[in-house]
């Protein structure tokens, strides 16, 4: 008999473990992302929330994200709308989203999970002050979390307290983190932490930059990276659009692709080849969001089944598969946002395209070895275009450019006495004509007279 007490083992996970875990694989500039996301989702509802494609026209300009990062301490702030009082009480600091809770328009959040994986990477010292828009009035909360109190008390519920707080200076979120883990500390007093946190910004974020959304990072805005591909001449990139239909939900699907630079001239490696190699490969944005740049992996195609792996002299070739839905739990997206789900239904249904635009790549720059000077001579019929004034068309055209079938070749060298080069010079008109042509034009005499015109 199992006495009353002993019938159940206890399986509920620790706070601490649990802290520990969903921390444990997300590096620390992707939990920031994750409240950049946050942030982000706040403002495209506010905004319309309609589904971001490379053509619509969305106006992000009123909104602003601020990031400061310190020896000390970590701040983030918006002015993207805040989070509601019942939100916050009965959704936002769940850990992973209820299965009742509505999917967001087109956000590019979807686990739940985000902002309390991300304030807990950074520090101990937590604080959340949220002011909202209620009735046309502003209310304002904030949820301080201790999160070593909150790791030790006794109490079995996860729950935060919510505690009455003054207007930020408009509706947005600030959080405000101190006590940093030693992760965060050490990054923070790292300048080269700051300078790749604002390239990435600019490369990740560049669509809704490029929209007007403001981000700064120690108190400098951030420009995006103006995404581009070469076009003329011989040269169109792809950009086809395609509407799926999942769960009867539309999923719009963007795909581009073509030459962001010549390929590399291997005998002279330059700091823009390798600019031009960085930026390489294939692009994958869900809900404007890029989780994935610059890839030369398996996870999109190389070396996969008919797909031969990523080789430097590809570089040049840039591609982008778009996603968009309203609802984000339909796309290819990871929880981390920093790569894709491979196993995604919608996304195995394009691998084929991505790999047929590759290809025709892979092709060129093969064919572009045999004939450098007449591709470098049709590409410099290019020009860089913002990806948004690409022209649609169904492929990638690139150059035919076949090497031209080489006729085999027979050398003569033989010798003769001086004087009488120098005698047949002359009666061929110039006596300082070189021996080699000399040579030629008697081939060439001779020819015509035993063998005859061609
Ligand atoms: N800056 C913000 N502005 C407005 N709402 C916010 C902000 N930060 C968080 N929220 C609210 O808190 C919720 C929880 O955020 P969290 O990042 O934990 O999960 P998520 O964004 O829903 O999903 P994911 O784990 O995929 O990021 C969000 O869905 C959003 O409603
Ligand atoms: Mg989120």
């Amino acid at each position: 008999m199992i006495p009353e007490n002993r019938s159940k083992a206890d399986a509920n996970p620790t706070k601490a473990f649990f802290v520990r875990m969903i921390t444990r694989d997300i590096t620390l500039e992707d939990c920031i992302f994750d409240l950049i996301d946050n942030s982000i989702d706040g403002a495209w509802e506010l905004a319309g929330g309609q589904p971001m494609s490379l053509d619509d026209n969305t106006d992000l300009s009123p909104y602003r994200i601020s990031i400061n990062v310190q020896n000390d301490g970590f701040l983030i702030q918006d002015n993207c709308g805040g989070i509601t009082l019942d939100d916050a009480a009965d959704y936002a600091f769940t850990f992973g989203r209820k299965d009742t809770a509505e999917t967001e328009n087109f956000s590019i959040g979807v686990y739940g999970i985000g902002m309390k994986r991300a304030v807990f990477k950074i520090g101990s010292d937590i604080t959340i002050h949220s002011t909202f828009i209620d009735e046309g009035k502003p209310s304002s909360f904030c949820v301080p979390i201790k999160v070593d109190e909150w790791l030790t008390s006794k109490s079995e519920d996860w729950d935060f307290d919510i505690e009455a707080a003054p207007d930020l200076p408009s509706a947005g979120v600030k959080i405000q983190i101190s006590n940093l883990t030693e992760v965060a500390l050490r990054s923070f007093e790292s300048p080269r932490f700051i300078q790749n946190l604002r390239r990435s910004i600019s490369r990740d974020y560049a669509l809704h930059l490029h929209r007007g959304l403001a981000i700064e990072v120690q108190g400098k805005p951030v420009s995006g990276w103006a995404i581009e591909l070469r076009q003329g001449g011989d040269f169109l990139p792809m950009r086809a659009t395609f509407t799926e239909q999942i769960q009867d939900e539309d999923v719009h699907v963007e795909l581009l692709a073509g030459m962001a630079a010549a390929p590399p001239d291997s005998s002279e490696p330059s700091d823009d080849f390798d600019d031009a190699l960085n930026r390489s490969g294939w692009y994958v944005v869900c809900n404007g969001r890029i989780v994935l740049a610059a890839d030369k992996t398996s996870v999109t195609g190389w070396g996969t089944e008919g797909w031969p792996q990523w080789h430097p002299q590809y570089s040049g070739f840039m591609g982008l598969i778009v996603f968009a839905s309203r609802r984000a739990d339909l796309l290819p997206l990871t929880t981390t946002k920093r790569s894709v789900d491979e196993t995604s239904a919608v996304y195995r249904q394009f691998r084929p395209k991505m790999r047929d635009a590759t290809k025709e790549w892979i092709s060129y720059t093969n064919a572009r070895k045999q004939v450098r000077v007449e591709a470098v001579k049709r590409e410099e019929f290019t020009k860089s275009v913002p990806i948004f004034e690409i022209v649609p068309r169904a492929e990638v055209a690139l150059p035919r450019i076949a090497p031209t079938p080489k006729i085999p070749e027979a050398n003569v060298l033989y010798s003769v006495p001086k004087a009488r080069m120098l005698k047949l010079a002359s009666a061929l008109g110039n006596i300082n004509m070189a021996y080699k042509d000399v040579g030629i034009q008697s081939f060439e005499y001779t020819y015509s007279d035993l063998v005859g015109e061609e």
